[in-house]
C-alpha cells in the first residue's frame, strides 16, 4: 500500500482511507520500551511538533544532556535544576519511564570537580566526597521519580582495561562501586545502570563482563547494562550485537540500548568508535549528502534497522529497552561530530519529523 504522509495520520493513496501512524512503543510493547534521547527545546515543548511526536512513539525519556554534571552542578556548592525539572516534568505528564543520564563521566564535568580550592588535585577522600554530595544531591532530587540511572558512563578502554580518568587517578578503581552505593543509598528503588559503547567488540565487552561480576562480587547494587550502540551501516554485526545481548544477559542483568543511532557518512579515520573527543576537520568529501539522501543509502539504512530490531526482538526478558540518541536527523550530534557541519541521517525520523523507510522497516518487522 502507498501512503501519503500527514501528520500522523497517512492516507492510504487512491482509497482517501485515513490510517493512524503506528507508534514504536506499541508495536514493541510486549518485548522492551521504546525511547529518546531528548533535548531542552522537546521537552519545554517549544518543538511543540517534536513533542507531540515524542508522546505518540515513546514511553521511555532519557535527557541528553541536561542531567550531566556541567548541567545540574556548574559551579561548586551551586546546583541548577531548571532544566531537569522540565525534563521530569515532560515524562511524568506522558506516563513515561523516565532515566537520569549520567552521574560519574569524564566528559561535560568542569574540571573544578577535581581539584581543590587552589586548583591542585584533590585528594581521594575529599574527591569521594565530592561525588557522595553530587549524587545524593541528584539522584535524591528525583527520588521515585527518575526510575533508572546511568550511574558510571565509559570507564572501559577499548581493550577493555579501566579507562585512566580522573575518576580513577585520584580515587581508584573502586570510584566505580562507589558510585553505585551512593545512588543506591539515594533511592534505593531506583533501577541502577552501568552505560558504554563499543561493547559489540569483543576485548572490551569481556571487560565489561569481567566488570560486572566484580561488582556483583562486591554485591553492588546493579541492575542493567547499557550497550549505547552508536553504530554504523557495516558495524557491528547483527551477530556481534547478537552475541553480546546474550552474554550481558547471562550475567543475570537487565540489558538496554540506550543511544541507537546508525551512522552513514563517511568515517573521517580508522577510529570508528563513539569516543566523544574524536575531531577531524571538514571537507566535502566527509559530507557526501547535504543535498540529499540517495535512495541506495536509504534502503540500506532501511535494511539496517529491520536486522537490528530483528535482533533485539530475540531478546525477550532480558533486552529491556532500546533508546535512540535523538528524535529526527536534524537535531542527531552526528551533524556535528566528529566532523562539524555535516547533514546526518542517522534516525528513524526525517529533519521535517516525518518516518523514514528505516522507521516503515522496524514497524513491518514480520
Ligand atoms: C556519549 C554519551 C552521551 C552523548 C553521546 C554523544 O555516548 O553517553 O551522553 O554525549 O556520547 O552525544
Amino acid at each position: 500500500m502507498n501512503l501519503i504522509r500527514i501528520g500522523a495520520l497517512a492516507l492510504a493513496a487512491g482509497t482517501g482511507l485515513a490510517v493512524a501512524q503506528p507508534a514504536l512503543k506499541d508495536v514493541f510493547q510486549d518485548r522492551f520500551l521504546v525511547g529518546a534521547a531528548l533535548n531542552e527545546a522537546q521537552f519545554t515543548e517549544k518543538d511543540a511538533a517534536q513533542a507531540r511526536l515524542i508522546a505518540r512513539q515513546f514511553n521511555t525519556i532519557t535527557p541528553e544532556n541536561v542531567l550531566k554534571w556541567e548541567g545540574v552542578h556548574p559551579r561548586p556548592g551551586q546546583y541548577d535544576f531548571t532544566a531537569a525539572d522540565r525534563y521530569v516534568a515532560f515524562g511524568e505528564k506522558h506516563g513515561m519511564f523516565i532515566v537520569g543520564h549520567t552521574l560519574v563521566w569524564h566528559n561535560q564535568t568542569p574540571a573544578w570537580v577535581f581539584q581543590d580550592d587552589n586548583g591542585q588535585p584533590l585528594g581521594r577522600e575529599a574527591l569521594l566526597a565530592r561525588l557522595r554530595d553530587h549524587i545524593s544531591t541528584v539522584v535524591g532530587r528525583y527520588r521515585g521519580r527518575i526510575k533508572g540511572w546511568d550511574v558510571v558512563n565509559e570507564a572501559l578502554k577499548e581493550d577493555g582495561s579501566l579507562r585512566d580518568s580522573p575518576w580513577r587517578k585520584i580515587i581508584g578503581d573502586d570510584y566505580i562501586q562507589r558510585a553505585f552505593e551512593f545512588a543506591h543509598a539515594a533511592d534505593p528503588a531506583a533501577e541502577l545502570y552501568y552505560n558504554d559503547f563499543s561493547l559489540e567488540n569483543p576485548p572490551k565487552r569481556e571487560g565489561a563482563v569481567a566488570l560486572v561480576r566484580q561488582l556483583q562480587a562486591a554485591r553492588v547494587s546493579l541492575t542493567g547494562i547499557g550497550t549505547q550502540q552508536h553504530v554504523k551501516l557495516d558495524w557491528p554485526s547483527a551477530q556481534q550485537v547478537d552475541d553480546t545481548l546474550v552474554a550481558f544477559g547471562r550475567l543475570g542483568l537487565k540489558v538496554m540500548v540506550t543511544e541507537l543511532d546508525v551512522d552513514v557518512l563517511p568515517a573521517p579515520s580508522k577510529d570508528r568508535s563513539a569516543e566523544v573527543s574524536r575531531r577531524a576537520t571538514a571537507t566535502p568529501a566527509l559530507n557526501p549528502y547535504a543535498d540529499g539522501l540517495p535512495e541506495v543509502v536509504q534502503q540500506a539504512l532501511a535494511r539496517r534497522y529491520a536486522d537490528l530490531f530483528a535482533v533485539y526482538r530475540k531478546h525477550r526478558g532480558t533486552l529491556t529497552r532500546v533508546t535512540f540518541w535523538g528524535v529526527t536527523d536534524r537535531d542527531s550530534w552526528l551533524n556535528d561530530w566528529p566532523v562539524r557541519g555535516r547533514t546526518s541521517y542517522p534516525l528513524l525520523f526525517d529533519r521535517a519529523g516525518n518516518p523514514k523507510p528505516a522507521f516503515d522497516a522496524v514497524v513491518r518487522l514480520p
